[in-house]
């Protein structure tokens, strides 16, 4: 399994003071340095944490890839085209929510998300699609030629109880094996945590993990060395 590390926080600290430090491309790059295989940074329509500077300058430095979450929005895709990350992950967008609340509804929105990877696809960028671990969602992201699919793992990180939390990983793993049965390339993420990513770990059939909240908050106390680290040892 691969671990790619969301810096979106970084940036949320930063512009909690509206000043440039921590800077979350600094972030990134050291991540690189400490074995990380990738970066993700979700460029929301409101800005709240990374802009568009950091995405220009993480494309122009990273060495690893950079995965762009996006929502399906005419302006985002305009600058996904432009900076040509190695995958666009489209993830469903909310004003009000405090983080990616749920997984895409791909089947009721089948035309205008086959329209969006239509015109990544026209710029030779593979799509990702955030769904929640449901067959029919992966059906529908075959049908309209997704390259990956993301499982959400939100409901396995926030179970309460240990019967929820096997049942929804169980949930997880049928999806997993499905989608790769289809030929789809499979991601997870969300609520991934030092604890919960070792049970997830034994899911055959998952390429890689993004996971950010959890490494940022322990690289507050540690260091990003160690938290990075630490976090490469328990998923691969
Ligand atoms: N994957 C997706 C699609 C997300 O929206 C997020 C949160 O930004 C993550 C993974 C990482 O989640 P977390 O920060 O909880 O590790």
């Amino acid at each position: 399994m691969k671990f790619s590390i969301n810096v979106d926080h970084v940036a949320t600290l930063r512009n909690a003071r509206g000043e440039v430090q921590p800077d979350p491309v600094t972030f990134a790059l050291m991540a690189e340095q400490f074995g990380v295989d990738g970066i993700v940074v979700h460029l929301r329509e409101d800005r709240r944490h990374i802009n568009d500077r950091d995405v220009r300058l993480l494309r122009e430095l990273i060495t690893t890839k950079l995965d762009l979450e996006m929502a399906a929005n005419d302006e985002i895709i305009k600058i996904a085209c432009e900076i040509q990350p190695e995958l666009a992950t489209l993830v469903p967008e909310k004003r009000q929510e405090l983080t990616t609340e749920g997984g895409l509804n791909v089947i009721d929105n089948l035309d205008y998300i086959k329209k969006t990877i239509l015109t990544l696809h026209e710029y030779e960028i593979p799509v990702s699609l955030f769904v929640e671990p449901d067959i029919n969602q992966i059906d529908a992201a075959v049908e309209i030629n997704a390259d990956i699919v993301e499982i959400h793992t939100g409901k396995y990180a926030n179970a309460l109880d240990e019967d929820d939390m096997y049942d929804e990983l169980e949930r997880i793993r049928q999806a997993a094996k499905h989608a790769k049965k289809l030929g789809l390339g499979v991601n997870a993420g969300h609520g991934l945590n030092y604890l919960n990513i070792k049970d997830f770990k034994v899911i055959e059939d998952i390429d890689e993990v993004s996971i950010g909240q959890a490494v940022i908050a322990r690289a507050v106390f540690v260091g990003i060395e160690k938290a990075v680290k630490e976090m490469l040892e328990l998923v691969k």
